[in-house]
């Protein structure tokens, strides 16, 4: 086994206009956690996924995967790398039913359709979405559109995936199920990088975390060290919006 870490990320930085964004981060991933990604409203987390998934280029810094340099590609050559972002406002194909939007995801990252069929059933049945496999994407519950989004990100199995807030305004029932997904998946060794205000669900499925506070990273450790630092208590009760 390979003993660089999945994702290293160097005085990774983004400014927009005056706002320092992402000022200087720096960590490291190893491969097969789950690394939670914790932070005031503003502090920058989605804005580092941002770059993490090649949708914003950074001003500086640098983004390793697996030892190889990343920070100049676009979000399709990092699919295929294996690098998938579940997107805190949900993106779905509204007009076709819940499992050609899976099928399609999988095309997308070269999964052959027999294939694609497989996977799909299997991630509706896991995603308990049977109820809604052919109903246009457009008319699930914001719940059902992120599980759905969720199978999207696992048609071909990321090494990194890359979650914004995905519990947010989900019903607790699919709340559990996302948990759980998570869960059987981490069970299985995939890593996870998760941005999420639930510090419940955090303590639960973080061994690690970091936190961020007006863009930069206030502490990292285990989650139990990082949620008791004092830095961390103060970001979250000293900023205008908790
Ligand atoms: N596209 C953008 N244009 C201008 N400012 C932005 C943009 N995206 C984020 N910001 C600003 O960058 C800072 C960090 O935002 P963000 O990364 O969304 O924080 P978080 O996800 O931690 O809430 C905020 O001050 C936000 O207003
Ligand atoms: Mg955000």
């Amino acid at each position: 086994m390979s003993t660089s870490p999945l994702l290293k990320v160097e005085s990774l930085s983004k400014r927009f206009g005056g706002n320092q964004a992402v000022d200087h981060v720096n960590f490291e991933m190893p491969e097969g956690i789950i690394l939670g990604l914790i932070g005031p409203n503003g502090s920058g987390k989605t804005t580092v996924l941002n770059m993490l998934s090649g949708i914003l280029k950074s001003d500086e810094g640098a983004i390793y995967l697996q030892s190889q340099e990343i920070s100049k590609l676009k979000p399709s050559a990092l699919a295929r790398l294996g690098v998938m972002r579940m997107f805190q406002m949900t993106r779905v194909f509204s007009r076709i039913s819940s499992f050609d939007n899976l099928l399609i995801a999988g095309q997308a990252v070269g999964v052959s359709f027999k294939e694609a069929v497989e996977i799909a059933d299997q991630l509706i049945a896991e995603l308990e979405l049977e109820a809604v496999k052919f109903l246009d994407a457009g008319q699930l519950s914001g719940g059902q559109k992120k599980l759905l989004e969720f199978g999207m990100c696992f048609m071909r199995s990321p090494k990194l995936a890359l979650l914004d807030e995905p519990f947010a305004a989900v019903h607790p029932q699919m709340r559990e199920t996302m948990v759980n997904f998570i869960h059987e998946r981490h069970r299985q060794g995939h890593s996870f990088l998760l941005v999420s205000h639930d510090m419940p669900i955090v303590q639960q499925l973080c061994s690690e975390c970091i936190c961020m506070n007006t863009g930069q990273v206030i502490a990292q450790g285990t989650t139990k060290e990082v949620l008791s630092n004092p830095l961390v208590i103060e970001a979250y009760l000293g900023g205008e919006h908790v």
